[in-house]
C-alpha cells in the first residue's frame, strides 16, 4: 500500500535561539529520539503514549507547528506524498511558504480544544465558508458541500449550527464542525491531537465515530494521537507505542492487541478497564515517564519494567546498558515489531 506519510529518524530537541544555536550555552534537550512510522493512504493510524511521551511534539513537528526558535528537528526527514504515485517531498526541508500550501488544505489539524480552534466572535457557517479561500479543490457550491459535510457529521438542525457562534454550542458538537472543518479541502492526512480529550465521554464515541466515518468516506487517512489504548483497538488500523521519546513497537492494531511484545504495550493493555470484568484484576504501570533531562541511552522503560526486574543479571545489565534494543519483528509478520532484548 502507498505512503502519504513517512516519518524517518525524527529527533526534537528544545533550547534553541533565533540563530539556531543553544540558547544562553546551555545543552538542548532532545525530547524525541529518531521517530519513525508511515501511514498508507486512507488508513486510520494511532499514535499511543503516556502523558510526556512527545507525541504532541511528534504530531506537530510534522507541519513544523513547534515554537519557534525554541524547538527545532535535529535529525530525521518526513516524507509526504501529495498525490498517488508522486515523488514526496520532505516537509522538514520544504520552504515556508511551500509548506504553508501544505497545512490545512492537504494536511489539516484537528486540535484537544475546539472552542480555541474556533474564533468566538464569528459564526459557524462564516468559518466553515473561510476554508475555502484558502482551498485548492474549490469550485463553488460552497453552502452545499457545507451542509451535505454537516448531515453527514451528525447535525439534524443544520441551520441552527450554521448560525450559532462557538458558544452556543456544545464541545462535541464544536468538535464535529472541526472535523467538518478540516475535511472540507479535501486533505490526504488529518492529524487529531487527543480530540476527544476534553469531551464528556458520553461524546466522545461519538466524535470519533464521526471521524473514522467522514474520513473513510473521503479516502483521508488519518494520525490519531491518544493515550487510550481502549481507542486504538476500537478505531485504528495500526499502532505506534510511544514511550519517553521513542517508537518501541508499532503494527496491525489486531497483532498488537492480540500478541504485544514490548513490556509497555503489555501494560497500558492491562491497564484498559473494560478489559477486566473485575477491577481488582486492574494492572497500573507503576512509576512514570521520565523527564527529557532524566533520558538514558539504554532502554528507557527499565526501571518500570516488571519483565527487566525478574530478570537474570545478564538482562538486567543488558536492558541498562547504554545501548538501545535493535527493532525486532514478531514471528510471520513483515509489519509488527518491537525493540526489547526479551524478543
Ligand atoms: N514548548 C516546550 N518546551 C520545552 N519542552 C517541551 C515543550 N513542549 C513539550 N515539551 C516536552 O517534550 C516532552 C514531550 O511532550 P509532549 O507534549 O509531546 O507529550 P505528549 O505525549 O503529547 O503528552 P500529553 O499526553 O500530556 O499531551 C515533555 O517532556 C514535555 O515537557
Ligand atoms: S528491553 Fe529490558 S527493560 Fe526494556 S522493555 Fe525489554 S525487558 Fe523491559
Ligand atoms: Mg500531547
Amino acid at each position: 500500500m502507498n505512503s502519504v506519510l513517512q516519518v524517518k529518524n525524527l529527533s526534537v530537541a528544545f533550547g534553541f535561539d533565533k540563530n539556531g544555536k543553544p540558547r544562553d550555552g546551555m545543552t538542548p534537550l532532545q525530547v524525541t529520539d529518531r521517530v519513525s512510522f508511515d501511514i498508507h493512504e486512507g488508513e486510520f493510524f494511532a499514535l499511543v503514549g503516556e502523558s510526556g511521551c512527545g507525541k504532541s511534539v511528534t504530531a506537530m513537528s510534522i507541519l513544523r507547528l513547534l515554537p519557534q526558535p525554541s524547538a527545532q528537528i535535529i535529525e530525521g526527514s518526513v516524507n509526504y506524498c501529495p498525490t498517488e504515485n508522486a515523488a514526496s517531498i520532505d516537509l522538514v526541508k520544504l520552504p515556508l511558504a511551500e509548506l504553508q500550501k501544505v497545512r490545512g488544505s492537504e494536511i489539516a489539524c484537528i486540535f484537544q480544544e475546539p472552542m480555541q480552534a474556533l474564533n468566538p466572535v464569528v459564526t459557524i457557517k462564516k468559518q466553515l465558508l473561510e476554508v475555502f479561500k484558502f482551498c485548492k479543490h474549490s469550485k463553488g457550491g460552497f453552502m452545499s458541500v457545507i451542509r451535505e459535510q454537516l448531515v453527514l457529521a451528525g447535525f439534524k438542525d443544520v441551520d441552527r449550527v450554521l448560525n450559532s457562534y462557538p458558544h452556543e454550542l456544545s464541545g462535541g458538537m464544536l468538535q464535529r464542525v472541526c472535523i467538518v472543518m478540516a475535511l472540507l479541502s479535501k486533505p490526504r492526512l488529518i492529524i487529531a491531537d487527543e480530540p476527544t480529550t476534553a469531551l464528556d465521554v458520553t461524546v466522545q464515541a461519538q466524535v470519533l465515530a464521526v471521524l473514522k466515518d467522514m474520513a473513510g468516506r473521503t479516502g483521508t487517512a488519518v494520525l490519531l494521537i491518544t493515550h487510550n489504548m481502549g481507542i486504538v483497538s476500537q478505531y485504528a488500523d495500526r499502532v505506534a507505542v510511544m514511550y519517553a521519546g521513542r517508537i518501541v513497537e508499532t503494527g496491525g492494531v489486531r497483532d498488537v492487541i492480540d500478541n504485544p511484545m514490548h513490556p509497555y504495550t503489555q501494560g497500558l493493555l492491562a491497564a484498559i478497564p473494560e478489559n477486566h470484568s473485575d477491577m481488582r484484576t486492574m494492572k497500573s504501570i507503576p512509576g512514570s515517564v521520565p523527564h527529557p533531562r532524566d533520558f538514558v541511552k539504554g532502554c528507557r522503560f527499565a526501571d518500570r519494567c516488571e519483565k527487566c526486574a525478574n530478570a537474570s543479571a545478564e538482562l538486567r545489565e543488558k536492558c541498562m546498558s547504554a545501548q538501545v534494543p535493535p527493532k525486532q519483528k514478531a514471528s510471520g509478520s513483515l509489519n509488527h515489531e518491537a525493540n526489547c532484548f526479551l524478543i
